[in-house]
């Protein structure tokens, strides 16, 4: 955690984060807990978020890791009463939980589009909407992971960018709906991370990460924790009057190709 961020800022809070056992989600967790929080996290595999939940307990903090699928309402709907039950009615609830691969549209079938869209935008709705009655109102804070591809076009990413741009509008309309309850609603919008299972298949080999340093503004992939120092600013008080915005914590990635290549001008006349 930076120095902008109070020590204990998040203490007596509760937070739910969804596709929490690894990667960039973890590391919110992890901040959340060293913030204070108290941390009730769900994946789909029930040792993985065991595993997570336990290095927030090792290094002092308090979480519970629950085995649910964001595709399946009813079991985060259980999760998150779980939560509450245990840990305390939920101040902050991020929605990560996300599943990718590289492919053309012509080599993914139609349940492959599905599935990408059923856990990245239809989760999102899901764990949102079954979070609503279990939280501290007014004063919560959503906040969904979404992506450039929401923004961007990208070549074998059509079910990402489909579900991605859905969960940016979704935050919006939430965000609208849900402001007169104290609620406030925004996303994070991360670059390339290091060390993530999502860059390890988009740039899977060390060319393919290369060029895509090489076309962002600030030539270098971002670290897990400038995505949690964002979460932390958006369940923080400094953040109480912001609500349906996406903040792009994304070394440029938005701005387009920022590659010497594209920035050749013509010869001077
Ligand atoms: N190319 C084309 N299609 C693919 C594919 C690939 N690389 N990987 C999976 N699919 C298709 C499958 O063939 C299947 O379609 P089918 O039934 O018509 O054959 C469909 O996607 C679902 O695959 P399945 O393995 O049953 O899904 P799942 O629910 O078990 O797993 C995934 C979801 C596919 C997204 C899996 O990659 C995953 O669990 N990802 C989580 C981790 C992750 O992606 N992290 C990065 C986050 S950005
Ligand atoms: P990751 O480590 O693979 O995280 C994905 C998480 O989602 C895992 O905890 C996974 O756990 C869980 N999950 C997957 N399907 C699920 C389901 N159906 N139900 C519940 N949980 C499920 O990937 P990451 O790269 O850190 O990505 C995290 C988030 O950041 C995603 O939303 C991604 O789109 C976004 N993002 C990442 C990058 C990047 O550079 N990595 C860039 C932009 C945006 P289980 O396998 O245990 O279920």
């Amino acid at each position: 955690m930076t120095s902008a961020f109070k020590d204990q800022m998040l203490a007596g809070k509760t937070a739910f984060v969804a596709g929490g056992s690894s990667g960039i989600n973890l590391g919110i967790a992890q901040a959340l807990a060293r913030a204070g929080a108290r941390v009730g996290l769900i994946s789909r595999d029930a040792g993985r978020i065991e595993a997570a939940a336990g290095t927030i307990r090792a290094a002092g903090g308090s979480a519970l890791g629950l085995a649910a699928d964001v595709r399946d309402f009813d079991a985060v709907e259980a999760a998150l009463a779980r939560t509450r039950a245990e840990l305390g009615a939920i101040d902050i609830v991020v929605s990560g939980a996300a599943g990718n691969f590289l492919a053309p549209a012509l080599g993914m079938s139609a349940n492959g589009f599905k599935t990408v869209v059923d856990i990245d935008l239809i989760g999102t709705f899901n764990v949102f909407r079954a979070s609503f009655a279990h939280l501290n109102k007014p004063g919560a804070s959503l906040i969904a992971i979404t992506a450039p591809q929401a923004h961007n076009a990208m070549m074998f990413q059509v079910h990402a960018c489909a579900a991605k741009a859905g969960i940016n509008m979704m935050v919006k309309c939430l965000a609208m709906e849900w402001g007169p309850a104290g609620v406030r609603v925004n996303g994070i919008s991360p670059g390339p991370i290091a060390d993530t299972e999502g860059m390890a298949r988009l740039a899977p080999t060390a060319e393919m990460e290369q060029r895509y340093k090489a076309r962002l503004a600030l030539r270098d992939y971002g670290d897990k924790s400038d995505i949690a120092d964002t979460a932390l600013f958006l369940c923080s008080d400094n953040s109480r009057y912001i609500t349906g915005t996406i903040i792009d914590c994304d070394g440029g990635s938005k701005l387009g190709d920022a590659s010497a290549d594209a920035l050749q001008p013509p010869p001077r006349a």
